[in-house]
């Protein structure tokens, strides 16, 4: 199957993985939208795709028709932010861009964020069709409707996501071929959220990631094309069944297993002298979720080694690479997301391919988590 669905009622929509599609954005996005002439398209793309990938998506677009104006990011964190999105909201205004033209982002993550965000925020909302470039941005970040930027924190740091809204795409195009120029470390950054997907809800996969790793960190497309669909499927089918994280007694915010590693990762994420990119981070993370699971009794000694074994096959580091203390790291957990009224939930494997919420871990279990991956 080359489409997944997302099911979210009169906001749902498709993500089809299928190699050379970016050169038919054009005409699946005039299927979308009908054909006007003259219709207008701004273009947010990635520095690195401009003058490769996102020529081929321009191209398309106005083969189809579609008059097309540009807006470019250089993808670093710093440039997720306000003043960012306040030069694109400018370029909106200065090319008209009205409430039937449609924001087109190509690039990964950091892009996808950010221009879903002017989608979302242009004129209250107007269309937005993503054509994500990372491995991460087709299994994750393109997928699920989280749009937003960082805002600069009074202690100097940067607080990731901020500000932001929730704002589906009309569909979802990923096209493994532009995997090809992705450097490999980046590969290896998506490669942790498919070991992640793998944990919440598909063991199968998680036993298979390891063979598969060397053809995806050389960007093999066929094999790309497969592991994206099957990923992706997996990210979909949480959202589907929780789209903003909003915990349920029916769905038991499922969207929140997607966190799984990540409380940790945010702790470590930051840390200058780790030097950690956010996959990095995470595949750190979901050891540590893995020793806990493995203290709460539903995870075996043999579990936790196949995790590290398979993130090891997938370039990903496994511990840290500095002697961090445990009580610090413990502390910067306090400072995530997932505080909800001052009490911490981390989500811990409860099985093979399936994941629980822990609410209110205890100091000791958070410790096991932190030895695990090398803290003193
Ligand atoms: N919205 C969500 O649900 C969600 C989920 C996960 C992550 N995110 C966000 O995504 C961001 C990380 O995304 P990412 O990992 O894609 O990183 P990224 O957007 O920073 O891209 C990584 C690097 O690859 C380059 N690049 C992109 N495509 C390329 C290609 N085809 N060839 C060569 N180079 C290319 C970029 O310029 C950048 O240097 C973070 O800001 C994170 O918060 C959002
Ligand atoms: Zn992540």
């Amino acid at each position: 199957m080359s489409t997944i669905d997302v099911r979210l009622e009169d906001r749902s929509y498709q993500v089809t993985v299928e190699a050379g599609i970016r050169a038919r954005c054009g005409s699946v996005l005039r299927d979308f939208v009908g054909d006007a002439p003259g219709r207008k398209v701004l273009l947010i793309a990635d520095e690195a795709v401009s003058e490769t990938f996102a020529e081929d998506v321009a191209a398309s677009l106005e083969e189809a028709g579609f008059d097309l104006a540009f807006g470019t990011v250089e993808a670093h964190e710093t440039n997720k932010s306000l003043p960012a999105l306040s030069a694109l909201l400018e370029a909106a205004a200065r090319e008209h861009i009205d409430r039937s033209s449609v924001v087109v982002a190509v690039g990964g993550g950091i892009v996808g964020d950010l221009a879903g965000f002017v989608a979302a925020s242009w004129l209250r909302g107007i269309s937005l069709l993503h054509v994500p470039t990372t491995l991460l941005a087709m299994v994750d970040a393109s997928i699920g409707g989280k749009t937003g930027v960082n805002l600069p924190l009074p202690d100097g740091t940067l607080g990731k996501n901020l500000v932001g809204a929730f704002w589906q795409p009309l569909a979802v195009l990923s096209d493994p071929e532009v995997l090809s120029s992705l450097p490999r470390r980046e590969l290896a950054c998506g490669l942790a959220e498919c070991v992640k997907h793998g944990l919440i809800a598909d063991w199968a996969l998680l036993d298979e990631l390891a063979s598969l790793a060397p053809s995806i960190l050389d960007g093999d497309v066929v094999a790309c094309t497969a592991l994206v669909r099957r990923s992706a499927a997996v990210k979909a089918g949480v959202v589907s069944l929780d789209e903003r994280e909003q915990a349920g007694e029916e769905s038991a915010s499922a969207r929140a297993f997607l966190n799984l590693g990540h409380t940790f990762a945010h702790a470590i994420e930051t840390v200058p002298e780790l030097g950690l990119k956010h996959g990095e981070a995470v595949a750190i993370g979901l050891v540590a979720a893995g020793a806990c699971a493995r203290s709460l009794g539903s995870w075996t000694d043999a579990d936790c080694d196949h995790l590290q074994a398979t993130l090891e096959a997938c370039a990903l580091p496994t511990r840290l690479s500095a002697k961090l203390d445990s009580e610090d790291l413990i502390e910067r957990m306090g400072w995530d997301k997932k505080v909800r009224n001052g009490t911490l939930t981390i989500v811990v494997p409860d099985g093979r391919g399936s994941v629980c919420l822990h609410v209110d871990p205890t100091h000791q279990l958070l410790t096991d988590g932190w030895n695990a991956v090398g803290a003193a």
